[in-house]
């Protein structure tokens, strides 16, 4: 089966295509056939944060070269005539419309069986583009449409390896860190989600993104942190600074992070004009607090849900710290937990895990009537 994955749901415009065979389990198979993606960083780097409107705009220029280089890569982009009245679904976004009427009427209709739309969480003026291009090329070319959550794309990709599923037993215990969510969400079962416990403020990407805005570094702030941290690391200088652990001792599975960084922003704020090295001083104490923060919890989920499998995902997952100190704790557990982990290209948003998880769903008979998907911002994973 062909999936064609669609996804906007923040500051990054993909389009992936995928063959996938096989039910959960040894016989799945998927073999990549075409991946593009569009970042803005670029342009939300000097406003440090995501502005949706802006980024909306963004995606509706993006979609149509992506889908363009997408359909090329898999060797189904053929010239010829697919005309299609699409102005009765892209009635906002006009030069999205535009491109993709010029494309219909000169390209094929592709040999895929199913479009995949991120429809949440995330910001909805981006989702609504994305889902919107899906509904126009699902009329176009009469191929059922499946919505996927976001934060299931993330979990579905760490659990695969080289076009298959990874070994893992459950209970699998899933740690999403990114952008917008810090989540614990255990799955006793393939697909279905329990969440344990989240952020009750800030999400850990974005106390990332926010500690990098105070030292007047681009958005996104994650690889700068990281950056500036990992040079003190590597030479084992221990900070002279320290910050909280915030809710590290909390009889639950919650987080918090605005206290951190408001920490941080004190610190900051006293030593002024701030030097390099005090940069990344703090850095250093910032990321080993979230990392304790992060790990002190999910060892604790792993130990009273007797979780066999632990996965990180989402876009914090690419920490360099995070994925190490948290492989190292769990093999000192010494139960063979297992730990599951993306690889650091596909850790942050992409569509491929959304052309993926909308296999899973297809699987399962998950289509959508196209008029019934809409965005939906705070979309859970729980159901
Ligand atoms: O999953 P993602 O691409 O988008 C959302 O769904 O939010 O995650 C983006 C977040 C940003 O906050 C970015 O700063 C953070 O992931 N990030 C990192 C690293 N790479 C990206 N945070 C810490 N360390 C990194 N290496
Ligand atoms: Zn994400």
């Amino acid at each position: 089966m062909r999936i064609l994955g669609i996804e906007t749901s923040a500051d990054e415009t993909g389009v992936s295509l995928i063959e996938a065979d096989g039910a959960f389990g040894a016989d799945f198979s998927f073999k990549t056939l075409g991946n593009s993606l569009a970042s803005q960083t670029e342009t939300h780097a000097r406003f440090g944060g995501i502005f949706p409107n802006m980024a909306a705009r963004e995606h509706q220029k993006n979609l149509v070269p992506l889908l363009h280089s997408t359909l090329e890569q898999a060797g189904l982009l053929h010239p010829g005539s697919c005309a299609h009245d699409i102005s009765g679904i892209l009635v906002r976004e006009s030069d999205l419309a535009a491109a993709l009427d010029e494309f219909l009427a000169h390209h094929t209709r592709p040999d895929i069986d199913c479009i995949a739309v991120t429809h949440g969480p995330g910001l909805e003026p981006t989702l609504w583009v994305g889902i919107n291009c899906a509904k126009a090329l699902a009329s176009a070319w009469r191929v059922p449409l499946v919505p996927v959550n976001h934060m299931e794309g993330h979990i579905l990709i760490s659990a695969v390896t080289n076009g298959a599923l990874s070994r893992f037993s459950f209970p699998l215990l899933s740690l999403l860190i990114s952008g917008g969510h810090t989540e614990l969400v255990l799955s006793e079962e393939w697909m279905r989600y329990k969440l344990l416990g989240q952020t009750r403020d800030d999400a850990v990407g974005e106390a990332f993104d926010k500690v990098a805005r105070l030292f007047g570094l681009p958005y996104p702030g994650g690889p700068q942190i990281s950056r500036l941290a990992t040079e003190l690391r590597r030479r084992n200088v221990a900070p002279n600074i320290s910050l909280p652990r915030p809710m590290i001792d909390s009889d639950d599975y919650d987080f918090s992070f605005a206290g951190l960084k408001t920490a941080v922003r004190r610190i900051v704020e006293a030593n002024q004009p701030l030097s390099e090295n005090m940069k990344k001083e703090i850095a250093l104490e910032f990321e080993n607090a979230c990392a304790d923060v992060l790990i002190a919890k999910t060892m604790r989920a792993i130990e009273e849900y007797g979780a066999e499998t632990v996965l990180i995902g989402g876009g914090v997952s690419a920490n360099v710290h995070i994925r190490a100190h948290l492989a190292e704790t769990i093999a000192n557990y010494g139960t063979g937990t297992k730990l599951l982990v993306p690889p650091p290209e596909l850790a942050t948003d992409n569509a491929l895990m959304i052309a993926l998880a909308g296999y899973f769903r297809a699987q399962k008979n998950k289509y959508a009537e196209p008029a019934s998907i809409r965005a939906d911002g705070t979309l859970s994973l729980a159901t």
